[in-house]
């Protein structure tokens, strides 16, 4: 199957878990009900929850039991992006082909529906009775959420983005930056999925783990191409953003076409993480390759 057909499908799977946790638009406070549902249901590749389900798939599990998880990674996700577009951090205007949520709603709503994304996220995976995974490993996914999310891994990578505008870093620091901010939840969208599966093989998950760590460094790296390549039309957020506000990125760094090898280098290395896996990892390789040649 083509990787677009099959992002089709996980998304629709996401759409509908999504649509199921969330709160109806019209319970009270209605105004943060609308702003969690306008940046969490709006139009993003779901990617994240994709690597939640391929990861599932490589081990034949069902999917009732990836939906919290999915959402969870989906949820904290989209709370990143609303404060990464607020004034106070990368102020930007459009997302997703969309106004930022401060510019639909207001900031204030804005704060909150990212804080109340956040503990959502939380939630759902710690109400998650349905799929049987035993308390013990339901906290374990919740302390590998907890790690990925806070100031060890992605808001940890933010306030190093927010602390190096205007300055030159190494290249082991933009890495380091990469692979925080970004770098982490990817991560933990195949952690989660390996223990909601119930996966003990050392080896495997060793294997997978260092896959996402290669996807999600080259997962940011597209991303700094992309606003240097892209078209805010097909990008859905303001192409030159960073380069605006003078942040660092690969790019910016290494060169354009540096960056480019490196992006390409992370998803071989990446796909060779999966040999052993075989066939049942066929999807994990597409969206690897999928993520160095995507145009959004
Ligand atoms: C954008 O993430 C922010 C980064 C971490 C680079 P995505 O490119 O996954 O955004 P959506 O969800 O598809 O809009
Ligand atoms: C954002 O990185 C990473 C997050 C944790 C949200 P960027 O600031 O490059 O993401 P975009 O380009 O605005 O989507
Ligand atoms: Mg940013
Ligand atoms: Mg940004
Ligand atoms: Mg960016």
């Amino acid at each position: 199957m083509g990787i677009d057909k099959i992002l089709r499908a996980f998304q629709s799977e996401v759409d509908a878990a999504l649509e199921d946790s969330l709160p109806p638009a019209d319970r009270e406070p209605t105004r943060l009900h609308e702003a969690m549902r306008y940046a969490a249901l709006g139009p993003g590749k779901r990617i994240r929850p994709v690597l939640v389900y391929a990861t599932g798939e490589a081990f034949n599990t069902p999917i009732a039991r990836l939906h919290a998880s999915a959402v969870a990674v989906e949820l904290i996700h989209a709370y990143s992006l609303i404060h990464d577009d607020l004034p106070a951090m990368d102020d930007d205007d459009l997302r997703r082909g969309r106004p930022t949520c401060h510019k639909q709603f207001d900031e204030a709503i804005a704060i909150l529906a990212g804080d109340a994304l956040q503990a959502l996220a939380f939630s759902v995976i710690a109400h998650d009775t349905r799929s049987q995974i035993t308390p013990a490993r339901q906290v374990e996914m919740l302390r590998a959420l907890a790690d990925a999310s806070g100031s060890a891994g992605m808001a940890g990578g933010q306030a190093i983005d927010l602390a190096s505008v205007g300055s030159q870093l190494t290249i082991g620091e933009l890495e380091k930056m990469h692979l925080y901010k970004t770098g982490a939840l990817i991560r933990v969208s195949v952690k989660l999925a390996c223990l909601a599966s119930g996966i003990d093989d050392l080896d495997v998950v060793t294997r997978l783990d260092r896959y996402a760590q290669c996807i999600g460094l080259a997962f940011q790296v597209h991303d700094d191409i992309l606003d240097v390549e892209g078209e805010t039309a097909i990008i859905g957020k303001p192409q030159g953003s960073d380069s605006e506000q003078n942040k660092p990125t690969y790019p910016q760094i290494l060169g354009m076409q540096e960056a480019k090898d490196t992006a390409q280098r992370l998803c071989e290395e990446a796909r060779e993480c999966l040999v052993p896996l075989g066939p049942a990892a066929d999807t994990l390789r597409k969206i690897a390759s999928y993520i160095v040649s995507r145009d959004r």
